[in-house]
């Protein structure tokens, strides 16, 4: 028996995956640790995977298009959004240690008590990020941020109140990109790590090891097209990125998915922005499962996040949808853009 373990060790001593990382960092960080957070964070890798699996078939599987419904945002449903939201809450609801989840597809937080479970985590995810995108075979992904249920709170009287917790109390982020390959990046307050699915034998292996957000990058992303309606201070720091102003030309990359755009942001640096604009006002990014998670990662790999007025992870939330501006980039840039945004400045420009 001995001799047969030590030949499976040796067979590919380099690999590293998701499950055993988690492990590693609970026994650095968290020794008296019950190894329950690893068993809710496998939830939502394995989950990933069945999303990662229909959409590398989503051409073939009668998967492409719309699902025939609307989202709480107004938002036509595709196919893939609504596969991937009942492939997360399976998955989370069959762990007993999930108290409640809220997902971008459903209005109302679901809770999982009732059911005798000693549920002690709250998840809130985007199932399906960029999702207008799937049918053009462009990158789309999954987003999720895990909170720990408020002391002495009742998860079935309060299932939204319980989710209203800022992005500082967040004890893990992570997302999923499915592009040319798929890689998950994941925070729980201890640095960033990047794992590549290996679709030889289905797991997520370490490749991003200790991800930092370079101190200056060479790209600006953000919806062009709606520039006009962007404040004025927005307008004059953008060109001051593409006029060389910080020592170089900024080039313009937008995918119009956030997982992809973030996911350059984060490698490559530069700065990646969602600001206020006529049709939105407060921002089109949702603050609980879209910028929390971002500014997490973000934060932890040495970047900032803001809504322009705030730092995104001290926003309180007051409903489980609400939506922000969100500004996010490497130090260099959102040194820039601070010294451009003076809060007041924006807020007198929406004002007119
Ligand atoms: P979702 O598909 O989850 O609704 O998110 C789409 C979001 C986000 O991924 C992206 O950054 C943004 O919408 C793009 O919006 P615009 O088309 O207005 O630029
Ligand atoms: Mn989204
Ligand atoms: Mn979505």
């Amino acid at each position: 028996m001995k001799s047969q373990a030590l030949a499976n060790t040796k067979t590919d001593p380099m690999i590293v995956t998701i499950q055993q990382h988690i492990l590693q960092e609970q026994r650095k960080h968290s020794p008296q640790a019950s190894g329950s957070f690893s068993w809710l964070l496998s939830g939502i890798t394995l989950a990933t995977k069945m999303t990662e699996a229909r959409v590398r078939r989503a051409g073939l599987l009668d998967m492409v298009g719309t699902a025939g419904g609307i989202n709480v945002q107004g938002e036509v449903q595709q196919k893939l959004d609504v596969y991937a939201d009942e492939a997360l809450i399976h998955c989370l609801g069959v762990r007993e240690n999930v108290a409640i989840v809220a997902s971008e597809e459903s209005e109302e937080a679901i809770t999982f008590d009732g059911r005798g479970g000693p549920g002690k985590y709250v998840v809130v995810f985007d199932p399906l990020d960029g999702s207008s995108n799937i049918d053009v075979n462009v990158s789309v992904g999954t987003i999720f941020s895990v909170l720990a249920l408020p002391e002495g709170m009742n998860s079935v009287d309060e299932p939204e109140k319980a989710c209203l917790q800022p992005g500082i109390k967040q004890l893990a982020a992570g997302y999923v990109v499915y592009g040319s390959s798929t890689i998950m990046v994941y925070t729980t307050g201890h640095g960033v790590h990047g794992f590549t699915l290996d679709p030889s034998f289905g797991a997520y292996v370490l490749s991003h090891e200790n991800i930092r957000m370079p101190e200056q990058g060479t790209y600006y992303s953000s919806n062009d097209a709606y520039w006009d309606s962007f404040p004025k201070p927005y307008q004059e720091y953008l060109s001051h990125l593409r006029s060389g102003g910080m020592g170089r030309r900024y080039a313009l990359r937008y995918i119009g998915s956030l997982v992809a755009d973030f996911h350059r942001t984060l490698l490559r640096g530069g700065v990646f922005l969602y600001p206020p604009t006529d049709k939105n006002p407060d921002g089109k990014l949702r603050l609980l499962y879209e910028a929390n998670p971002v500014a997490f990662i973000a934060e932890q790999a040495g970047g900032v996040a803001t809504s322009g007025t705030q730092r995104i992870m001290e926003i309180e939330p007051t409903e489980i949808h609400q939506r922000t501006p969100l500004i996010v980039g490497g130090k260099s840039e959102m040194q820039a853009f601070e010294h451009f945004i003076e809060p007041a400045n924006v807020l007198s420009s929406l004002a007119g």
